[in-house]
């Protein structure tokens, strides 16, 4: 580990949480004077000898992570100051750049690639914990389904792979209940979400991440046939995301718009259609409560009349109404005008 890294996961952790504590006691997201210029300082002065202990061709991804959540901390704070970042700008595009992503950290590396976290709050931990339960949980469904994919579905092995996919869907529903219940909705809004905010790597403005920034969710969509790759709105919604992605994420991306869904399959030969029909409600069950117990209580119900708060910069009420058009497809609610599966589900229901 480099003296860099070893400083993330100590000063970097006391000074976040210090600043962090002092943040919250005020009721506020920010406030000024408080020395927040020593994150910008210590992590400079700490950055000539990554590069030096750090192979470049090694653990590229990782190392990306660590920069960024430095430069995240500058942001949140409000110290991006441009001489002193401008080696770490440089470091992390050109990081960016060699791995066809964003230059930015974004939630995989804190939950994917090691655990970490930006203060040793018990609110961050909690959260970071639970998500990262949940990412692996849909990574967990998404296996299975592509296993359902290649074995055929009416394999008798297709029945095993359908409960696993549910189970983990099922995981996914509560580990998000679990983080529901924990996590303090204020200690949210003002101090975890202010991390994940779009900040400057050089010249360019990089969205803000968030924890849906993985493949697996979208290839569960795709698999099932709950959205479809044809769809402009969805079509969208994966290409937006692909920067934000790990490298091997955007290759199964790239992969799963192209799949036959496997509602097609299971309405030519419906003999585990049942199983089927249980894994699309099991999704549609855990993001719908994203929906209703994540993103309401956590931030429409604390941002008020206040839009400027999504991590990926369009107001709130738009990022709403997108997340909303999500959970009818997932749940195969009918919208008007739109691309849903409710109609092919129906007839497949008709022949279990
Ligand atoms: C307090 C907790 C959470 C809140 C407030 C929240 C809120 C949001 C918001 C607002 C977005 C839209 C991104 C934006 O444009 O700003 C989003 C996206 C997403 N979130 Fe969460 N989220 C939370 C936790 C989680 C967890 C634990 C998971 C499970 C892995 C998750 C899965 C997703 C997914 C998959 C997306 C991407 C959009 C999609 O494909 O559905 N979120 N979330």
């Amino acid at each position: 580990m480099t003296e860099f890294e070893r400083w993330l996961g100590e000063g970097f952790v006391q000074l976040n949480t210090v600043f962090e504590e002092a943040y919250f006691a005020a009721g506020q997201e920010y406030a000024p004077d408080l020395g927040q210029e020593e994150v910008l300082h210590e992590g400079a002065k700490r950055l000539p000898g990554l590069e030096r202990e750090h192979s470049l061709e090694g653990d590229r991804y990782r190392l990306l992570g660590s920069v960024g959540l430095y430069l995240a901390a500058c942001a949140r704070h409000r110290v991006e100051d441009e001489e002193v970042l401008a080696p770490a700008w440089a470091l992390a595009t050109r990081l960016g750049t060699s791995l066809g992503v964003a230059p930015r950290y974004v939630f995989a590396h804190q939950s994917l690639y090691g655990f970490r976290t930006f203060t040793s709050l018990p609110d961050e931990q909690a959260f970071v914990r639970l998500n990262g339960l949940a990412v692996v949980a849909y990574e967990r469904a998404a296996h299975a389904l592509r296993l359902v994919a290649t074995t055929g579905v009416d394999s008798p092995v297709v029945e095993h792979l359908l409960g696993e996919a549910r189970r983990a869907l099922e995981d996914v529903l509560s580990f998000n209940r679990v983080l529901a219940e924990t996590v303090d909705p204020q200690r949210f809004y003002l101090g975890i979400r202010p991390y994940f905010r779009s900040h400057r790597v050089g010249t360019q403005v990089y969205r803000g991440v968030n924890a849906g920034d993985f493949a697996a969710v979208n290839e569960i969509d795709l698999l099932l046939g709950l959205c479809r790759a044809d769809d402009p709105f969805y079509q969208r919604i994966v290409a937006e995301k692909l920067p934000y992605v790990p490298p091997d994420h955007q290759t199964r991306l790239h992969q799963a718009v192209l799949v036959e869904p496997l509602l097609h399959r299971f309405l030519r030969e419906p003999l585990y259609a049942g199983l089927f029909l249980d894994v699309c409600r099991a999704h549609g069950a855990a993001y719908a409560l994203h929906h209703g117990r994540l993103v309401k209580p956590f931030l429409e119900a604390q941002a008020g009349a206040e839009q400027d708060v999504t991590a990926s910069g369009p107001p709130l009420s738009v990022v709403v109404a997108e997340l909303a058009h999500l959970v009818d497809l997932r749940t195969a609610r009918p919208r008007a005008g739109a691309f849903g599966a409710h109609e092919e589900l129906r007839r497949l229901a008709e022949l279990v």
